[in-house]
């Protein structure tokens, strides 16, 4: 079974010279069962031969008159295999979609390229929990194949808060999900990773605790020493 390690550096660091810096320190982070999967910021993608790219975003067409887009057959060709799709900052800032995260969706499909989907509830008040997350999921990915799909629970106000969820309740999540995807495609078993607030404290509470298959690290996965810390933990 493998354990993924994503870390999104989001719109971090701000300069080519920092981006090279980090990327040097987690060339040789990852084993076979534990994937370290790096997704920089477009313009830092092709700053290192050696380490498993992945992306944090793409357009939904293969090419044409999209100015500001990329798409995922470009992000294909730098030997980038991962796309983080609906994730939550995408969603709020950018008005991003069911119809939208959908159709990414499809043409990563296409492309033969993994997509890490991103759920989760705004507030722990969230009293209609299981039907957001339910409906999150089944809006996209309902008739769709399951085979290259990864999802990241990612319970919004846990992000960049420091304010993590609980292994308990994440491991409840991470049942609910589960259940879902079932109905969707009995056939497949999508890795199910953890994301909000990680750090080198926290990470074997989600892996060893509440079952995720991984983690996806925002803020920490920005310090060189802390992610290498995370990786070894898991
Ligand atoms: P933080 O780890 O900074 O909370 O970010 C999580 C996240 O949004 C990863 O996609």
């Amino acid at each position: 079974m493998t354990t993924f390690i994503v870390a999104n550096w989001k719109m971090n660091p701000s300069t080519k010279e920092e981006a090279v810096s980090l990327l040097l320190a987690m060339e040789k982070l990852g084993k076979e069962n534990k994937k370290v999967i790096i997704c920089p910021p477009f313009p830092f993608m092709s700053l290192s031969k050696n380490v498993i790219l992945g992306a944090q975003n793409c357009f939904f067409e293969k090419e044409g008159p999209f100015t500001g887009e990329v798409s995922p057959y470009m992000l294909k060709s730098l030997g980038c295999n991962y796309v983080i799709v609906g994730h939550s900052e995408r969603r709020n800032f950018f008005q991003e979609d069911s119809s939208l995260i959908r159709k990414k969706i499809e043409v990563l499909n296409d492309a033969k390229m993994t997509t890490i989907l991103c759920v989760g509830e705004k507030s722990r008040e969230d009293s209609d929990v299981v039907e957001t997350i339910t409906r999150q999921i089944e809006s996209v990915l309902d008739g769709v194949s399951l085979q290259n799909i990864i999802i990241a629970y990612e319970p919004v106000f846990a992000i960049g808060t420091g304010d993590s969820c609980s292994a308990e309740i994440a491991k409840e999540r991470r049942e609910l999900i589960k259940e879902v995807l079932f109905e969707i495609d009995k056939n497949e078993n999508p890795a199910i990773l953890y994301g909000g607030s990680v750090d080198s404290n926290n990470v074997s509470e989600y892996i060893d605790k509440a079952g995720f298959d991984g983690v996806l690290v925002g803020g920490a996965s920005l310090n060189k020493d802390e992610f290498k810390k995370i990786v070894d933990s898991v």
